[in-house]
């Protein structure tokens, strides 16, 4: 087998809390304990298509531990199979692919390590059967990539979530109201769930879990009869009613996944205020839940999986991913992981346990 001198790593998709962790932590790995050059591919993919790249040292990931966001920089729109090329108004998608391999050839990498979530992780299977060396690490606030337990960011967004809960309890119960929390999570209601009941919500709404306004309100007015002053309520933005569908805010051009949720908050704020009778405010955390410095777990999750994922390149494991299993770190292939989201499995006993404290789930 062709030994390794030479490394990329890139971050791809949205940016997440615990990126900078795995990139120092591969990279100080893959220097110090094997002799390995670092590149570091800016802006994900689209710095592979465009050559541009930069060498990462010792000294350059210094510090970088705490910080949010990726130094490397990264996009959700430039999928190399489908890369948007626009001339004036026209824009066509191309297949982009070879270029990216010709580059990484130029560059001479042996090993490219691929930080992402579910499309990046497709992406990276696809350079795989094409013959590339990929490593992947999950990642996304979401909490939803198949193959693994857990990704870094998810510890992140539930504390900031679980900060605005907190908030919200104090006004919400000053003024007698219904408040309502948006967070994020597309098809999976991890973030609503863990923070919903970190945070003490009476109502979490998940989209694994399709909801009846009725069934709220009259949780929320049998709340009111019991002497209960307000009512929290978080919802997850993929959230939908039984039979309906989510609330779509935006369409973005040239993203592999083009819907951008937000706003159900709104919608069942309104509805809520109508049936309960009960003064309602609603605010959505939206990218709040992804910005800022990572916490001590996602810090330390970041660090291992870019240290285990060295332990992979080095023993000649390509084409995987590094997962979480329990305690364990474990291989994933490729292969399993591009296959849709890890939702919430609905007799999870974290909504067992909320059930039985009475928390309305909506259904
Ligand atoms: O996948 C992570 C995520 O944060 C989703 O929960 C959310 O719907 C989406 O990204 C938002 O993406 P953007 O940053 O493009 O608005």
């Amino acid at each position: 087998m062709k030994t390794i001198k030479r490394v990329g790593i890139l971050t791809s998709g949205g940016d997440c809390p615990g990126l900078n962790a795995v990139i120092r932590a591969v990279t100080r790995k893959a220097i110090h304990r094997y002799g390995y050059e670092v590149i570091g591919i800016e802006d994900g993919f689209d710095g592979l298509v465009h050559n541009r790249h930069r060498k990462l040292t010792d000294q350059n990931v210094s510090g970088i531990l705490t910080l949010g966001g990726t130094i490397l920089g990264t996009t959700n729109r430039a999928n190399p199979y489908k890369y948007p090329v626009t001339r004036g108004t026209n824009t066509t998608y191309q297949d982009l692919s070879s270029t990216v391999i010709k580059n990484l050839s130029k560059l001479k990498i042996d090993c490219l390590v691929c930080i992402g979530g579910d499309g990046t992780l497709d992406t990276s299977y696809h350079l795989f059967q094409q013959g590339i060396r990929v490593i992947g690490i999950p990642k996304t606030i979401d909490n939803d990539v198949k193959g693994t337990d857990i990704t870094f960011g998810f510890d992140t967004a539930v504390h900031i979530a679980t900060e605005g809960i907190d908030r919200l309890h104090t006004t919400a119960e000053s003024q007698h109201r219904i408040m309502i929390l948006e967070v994020m999570g597309r098809s999976a209601g991890w973030i609503a769930l863990y923070a919903g009941v970190a945070g003490g919500g009476d109502v979490i709404l998940i989209p694994e879990i399709p909801y009846h306004l009725s069934e709220i309100a009259g949780h929320i007015k049998e709340r009111k009869r019991g002497g209960k002053k307000s009512t929290i309520v978080v919802v997850a933005e993929g959230a939908k009613p039984i039979g309906g569908d989510v609330v779509i805010q935006r369409m973005v051009k040239d993203g592999s996944e083009p819907i951008r949720l937000g706003g159900v908050s709104f919608v069942i704020g309104q509805e809520l205020e109508k049936l309960t009778g009960i003064e309602t405010r609603n605010v959505v955390m939206g990218h709040l839940q992804r910005g800022g410095s990572p916490s001590p777990f996602d810090r330390i999750l970041g660090t291992q999986l870019g240290s285990k994922a060295v332990d992979l390149m080095v023993e000649g494991r390509f084409g995987c991913m590094v997962g979480v299993k329990g305690k364990d770190f474990v291989e994933v292939p490729l292969s399993k992981v591009a296959q849709g989201s890890r939702l919430v499995p609905l007799n999870h006993l974290l909504i067992k346990d909320a059930r039985d404290l009475g928390v309305c789930f909506g259904n």
